[in-house]
């Protein structure tokens, strides 16, 4: 199975262009719902891109809006990146806030406070974040947990600040160190990328690289392929992928009863044996990732015995539960703890998507299950996962889309599979 570009390292990257006028070009964008929604709010911004996914282009010579409007923010809540770049480009910018999503209030207090102390003010009224700063200047941010796009949105004004900022408790993600790179090949300073604590040097402007950046491979679409692999009991390998960002979820593998055979590129995973239980609790990185807990959750649906699977980065990050019950799935929920007691067997039903990682658990238990399962709202997959349907077709799997869901023609664009 291809890997293809991180969306959650695209996401970032993208907005990244403002800080350095003129023409980027991008590689190994994956084509994606929200990486379609972020070149649409580059082009609302007044910097126009051309390609979609592959080998992209965009042009940030000229900035003539400087807001991230609701209805884009609403759809995407990564949009409210656009406000670091955007006050380290104009000194002012206006950004809606982003609202709650499924998994939880996703607040962004860190990101405004990391921004205040590279001298950004802010108001927030009419729903919107109102900030402006007259004088980018360097300063010591401290997060209280870290946060990946509190990093980012961060990160990518202390760029362009007048004087050193130093960052504790940031982020330590791939995508965060993909960003930096990114920057990096920009003409700005940075140091520390992958550890907790970061300093930049600012510089008074950065331009575009020469040659095309190109954008690091999507952990968790490996990682749930890997999963596809081993809850079916099949034999998987995906290419294309870094290892070393999947460590984790490799050792979550192995635990499971799973056989892992590391390439330079490739990862590949077998299951002949039982699925064994795993207790895994979701940590920033290089812990767990969040992002493959509902993936994990439904293989160990068919482990023998009991697992329990706590989730510490989102309040309501379960929502998959009540639709792998509806699978035949044992599983009891307490608090931010998930329980599961394997069953021999899940059966097919018809279950609704919740959430993009959710989605993706569902479809994987599906493909383990007896008979038919119908997965409703794919519009949710499809904001992450590309050619999902065809990737796992070409490994054997029986999977494909069907007519649009009447019940969906009320709600969301999108299709059943
Ligand atoms: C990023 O979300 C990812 N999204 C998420 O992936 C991922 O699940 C998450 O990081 C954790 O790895 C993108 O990168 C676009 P956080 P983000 O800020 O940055 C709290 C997916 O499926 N917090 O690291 O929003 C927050 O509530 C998505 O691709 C504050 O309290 O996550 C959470 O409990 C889902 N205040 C914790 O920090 C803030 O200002 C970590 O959140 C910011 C965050």
């Amino acid at each position: 199975v291809p890997i293809g570009g991180a969306k959650n390292a695209t996401l970032p990257i993208l907005v990244a262009t403002l800080v350095a006028p003129g023409e980027h070009r991008l590689a190994r964008v994956p084509d994606l719902a929200d990486v379609g929604s972020m070149l649409s709010l580059l082009g609302r911004i007044g910097c126009p891109s051309l390609g979609h996914a592959g080998l992209v282009s965009v042009d940030t010579t000229r900035v003539i809006y400087n807001e991230a409007p609701y209805d884009l923010v609403r759809k995407m809540r990564a949009s409210v990146l656009a406000l670091g770049p955007l006050l380290a480009r104009c000194g002012e910018a206006h950004v809606s806030l982003p609202g709650g999503c499924a998994i939880g209030v996703r607040p962004i207090d860190q990101h405004l406070k990391g921004l205040e102390a590279l001298g950004c003010q802010f108001e927030l009224s009419g729903g919107y974040v109102h900030g402006k700063v007259e004088k980018l200047t360097g300063g010591r941010v401290r997060f209280d947990m870290p946060t990946v796009t509190g990093t980012e949105n961060v990160l990518m004004a202390a760029v362009l600040a007048q004087g050193e900022s130093v960052f504790e408790n940031a982020a330590r993600e791939p995508e965060i160190v993909d960003l930096v790179r990114f920057l990096r090949s920009l003409g700005a300073i940075i140091e520390g990328e992958g550890s907790s604590t970061l300093h930049v040097q600012g510089v008074a402007s950065l331009t575009p690289a020469k040659a095309p950046y190109a954008i690091l491979p999507d952990r968790v679409e490996a990682g749930t392929y890997l999963v596809a692999g081993a809850i079916t009991g099949g034999d998987i390998t995906i290419q294309g992928v870094n290892p070393g960002d999947l460590s984790a979820v490799l050792d979550a593998l192995l635990s499971a009863g799973c056989t892992i055979d590391v390439g330079d590129d490739t990862v590949r995973v077998r299951r002949e044996g039982p699925v064994r239980t795993v207790n895994v609790t979701t940590e920033p990185h290089p812990g767990f990732p969040t992002d493959m807990q509902a993936q994990l959750m439904a293989l160990l649906c068919l482990a023998q015995g009991e697992s329990e699977i706590r989730e510490t980065i989102f309040e309501n990050r379960f929502m998959h539960v009540p639709e792998l019950q509806r699978l035949g799935a044992n599983i009891d929920v307490f608090g931010n703890l998930a329980r599961t007691k394997g069953v021999r067997q899940l059966t097919g039903a018809t279950v609704m998507a919740t959430d993009l990682r959710a989605s993706a658990s569902l479809v994987l238990a599906g493909l383990a299950a007896r008979g038919r399962t119908e997965v409703l709202r794919l519009y949710h997959l499809d904001r992450g996962y590309e050619r999902l349907v065809e990737k796992l077709q070409a490994v054997g799997a029986q999977v494909a889309r069907v007519g649009d869901d009447p019940r969906e023609r009320a709600g969301q664009p999108g299709a059943a599979a």
